[in-house]
């Protein structure tokens, strides 16, 4: 920007305090007349400099609220419009999640992983974690090499409890039970509110895992349209509770796996009564929550149930480590099934990494870890935004996550995402074809692109030819 009057050089100071996350994406900034008073300038003065930043896509002002930092993603590609699988409304469950298409995702350590939603393990605590295992193993002793029974350790569950304050819960530790991930969370969730042949509620896309374990349990995936920013479409939803008896809802509340919306407290609300009102049990996964890419955590569905209706599920895979395999659920009222049913598949669990987590928790540097976390996650995401921005045809569309390391991509409906994984696969890059999100394969122009690691030149120059591959696609289908 050339500086040659006071506005100008007010404007510049602001960019920097922008451009340096003082003030962060959707933060308020200071009234035109209070920074008139702070900063001993004219108020035509504020707001010029004021105007020059909207002109510039870097603020944007609100009638009678104020001016506001823009979203950080505003002057990238256009997001994916509401999904509308139409056909799903008529034939519930008909489809199936084609196992052979998840079978063929390839996410081997020799690729570039933008296909596995998982983060770089160097972004992890590494050495906190391991003095943490070093000392729970000392001074454990014996009690490390016992079994774990349900509902498992008190210690983790006691930090779990002080945890989940955050999230607007008030949980004692006996309302938690601990579990091998949020995987068998949700299995033992699942198989605790339905049984073969019911119908359940998914958002679409939605994540593979959720549509694997409804299948392998014979029942059927009724999939409801899902907006990229606000979740699950509550009309939809209500349209079909109506009309279907549905046995439970799943859902990802917050930076959701594939498309990283987040549903508002309101909406988290209204979806939590709409349960009650037809007596359905939501399966909420949590997994994502701890990491917004700015303020604090979003709540959880789980936080405006009155009625134990909500079976929530989380873990630690996404913020410490997967390979510790530690999870949890807090299931309501159907507790006590979820516990039997444990008991009766995993009997029970490693000791060990339970305290160890726990062990870490206590030590408080978990919220420090958080915040940096959190940061490497937004700047990944938006690195890898700008990137896919400058590389991928035109007409592609693409989700802007508050939160969490996935992006969605919406390619011209020409695109094939299947025959782009397999050239991409050439080149050693993974990435994940959006009909895996969908039992009745739809998306078949999108994919999920992981932000897990930190962007190198190396990755750019992925990104960069995983658009080239695209553009090359798109070509020879118009032929
Ligand atoms: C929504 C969701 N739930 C669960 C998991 C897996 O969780 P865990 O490793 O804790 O079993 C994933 C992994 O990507 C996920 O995206």
């Amino acid at each position: 920007m050339k500086v040659d009057t006071l506005y100008q050089t007010i404007a510049l100071d602001l960019k920097k305090l922008i451009e340096s996350r003082t003030y962060r994406p959707g933060e308020k900034l200071p009234s035109v007349r209070k920074l008139s008073n702070q900063w001993n300038v004219s108020i035509a003065t504020i707001q010029s400099a004021y105007l020059e930043l909207q002109s510039q896509g870097l603020i944007y002002s609100q009638p009678r609220a104020g001016f506001f930092v823009e979203s950080a993603f505003s002057h990238l590609l256009p997001e994916p419009l509401l999904s509308s699988p139409a056909n799903t409304f008529n034939d519930p469950g008909e489809g199936h999640l084609s196992t052979s298409l998840v079978d063929s995702l390839n996410f081997g350590p020799d690729l570039i992983p933008f296909g596995i939603a998982t983060l770089d393990p160097n972004l992890f605590p590494i050495s906190d974690l391991h003095r943490s295992l070093t000392r729970v193993s000392r001074r454990a002793g014996s009690e490390a090499l016992v079994y774990d029974f349900v509902p498992g350790s008190i210690k983790l569950r006691q930090q779990l409890s002080k945890l989940c304050v955050r999230s607007g819960l008030c949980m004692p530790p006996e309302e938690f039970v601990l579990t091998n991930g949020a995987i068998e969370a949700f299995h033992v969730c699942l198989r605790a509110v339905a049984k073969t042949g019911d119908l359940i509620a998914v958002e679409s896309p939605t994540y593979y895992g959720f549509l694997r374990a409804i299948q392998n349990m014979q029942m059927r995936p009724l999939e409801i349209p899902t907006h990229p920013r606000e979740g699950i479409d509550l009309g939809c939803l209500n349209t079909l509770l109506k009309k279907h008896k549905v046995s439970s809802i799943m859902t990802v509340s917050n930076y959701s796996n594939p498309l990283g919306c987040t549903i508002p407290i309101d909406r988290k609300k209204d979806l939590v009564c709409m349960a009650k009102k037809f007596n359905v049990p939501i399966i909420e996964n949590d997994i994502f929550g701890d990491l917004p890419h700015f303020g604090d955590r979003p709540s959880v569905c789980k936080a405006y149930d009155q009625d134990g209706m909500v079976l929530l599920c989380s873990s630690f895979s996404k913020t410490l480590s997967p390979g510790y395999r530690v999870g949890w659920t807090a299931p309501g009222k159907y507790k006590s099934r979820v516990e039997w049913l444990i008991h009766e598949s995993t009997f029970a669990s490693s000791t060990l990494m339970r305290l160890s987590i726990a062990e870490y928790l206590a030590s408080s540097n978990y919220q420090k870890h958080l915040l940096n976390l959190r940061r490497h996650c937004a700047s990944q995401v938006q690195q890898m935004s700008m990137i896919v921005s400058n590389h991928f045809p035109k007409g592609t569309r693409l989700t802007r996550p508050e939160g969490g390391f996935i992006l969605w991509v919406e390619f011209p409906e020409k695109l094939n995402s299947f025959e782009l994984h397999r050239l991409a696969l050439a080149h050693k890059i993974s990435i994940t074809p959006g009909p895996v999100f969908s039992s009745q394969q739809q998306y078949q122009n999108c994919i999920r692109l992981s932000c897990g690691y930190p962007i190198t030149s190396y990755l750019e120059q992925a990104i960069a030819k995983l658009g080239k591959l695209a553009t090359q696609l798109i070509s020879i289908s118009t032929k």
